[in-house]
């Protein structure tokens, strides 16, 4: 069985890109327990972030789990180069890519966590065929593209499904979520049945980052 407790993942998309090593450095301090990275080809959603020079960059401040959320079309163009940037976890979106099941295979062959995605008009049972192959599957609580929206709470119920699925035997999978996390939306996050949780703009963009996360992993 997957290791379960209240996982919290910075996402560095709400870092100031201009010190970003700054940024990873106070995720670790504050006691994080992976990096999540968004990255964003401006296809499959507007904004376009940063690759694999980057994650390599700052692969050397920090030994915690590298969580890379592709938001790109053509998800295994990546694989290789972001394994060797030090990415960990790969995940990829279900609704960029027709042969997840091919390509969930690819990553694990690699030896990165296999994540796949859903955008909020997905629903779980497009993953019905994929719950057995997965390690984590990442539940956008906003639509992708970018950070500080709020949560969109009828999303919470796919973390509700996927907790039960597994309850049933359906895979072995962490559940992760992303969008809206804060302190105000923590408890009922975790409720829902969340293992792991992206925190951008509520860590990145708080007075005291380390007292925020704190509040969010004890709601
Ligand atoms: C959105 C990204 C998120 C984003 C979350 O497309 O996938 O990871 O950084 O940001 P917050 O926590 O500010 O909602
Ligand atoms: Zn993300």
């Amino acid at each position: 069985m997957a290791d379960r407790k209240r996982i919290i993942a910075p996402s560095v998309l709400a870092a100031d890109f201009a010190d970003m090593g700054k940024a990873v450095r106070l995720a670790d301090e504050a006691g994080a327990d992976w990096i999540h990275l968004d990255i964003m080809d401006g296809s499959f959603v507007p904004p376009i972030t940063f690759g694999a020079q980057m994650i390599r960059d700052i692969r050397k401040l920090t030994e915690l789990p590298f969580d890379a959320h592709l938001m790109t079309l053509h998800p295994g163009s990546h694989l290789r180069s972001f394994r060797d940037a030090g990415v960990d976890r790969f995940t990829f979106h279900l609704e960029a890519e027709p042969h997840a099941h091919r390509l969930l295979g690819e990553v694990k062959s690699l030896g990165m966590k296999a994540g796949i995605s859903i955008v909020p008009s997905t629903p779980v049972s497009a993953l019905s065929e994929i719950l057995d192959l997965v390690d984590q599957i990442l539940i956008m609580t906003v639509n992708p593209g970018w950070g500080g929206q709020s949560l969109i709470p009828s999303t919470l119920n796919k973390i509700r499904q996927l907790a039960e699925l597994r309850e049933n035997g359906a895979g072995d999978y962490l559940i992760e979520m992303d969008g809206g996390f804060a302190p105000s939306t923590a408890g009922e996050i975790w409720g829902a049945g969340t293992d792991a949780a992206v925190m951008g703009s509520a860590f990145f963009g708080a007075d005291h980052p380390l007292q925020a996360m704190n509040s969010c992993r004890g709601a």
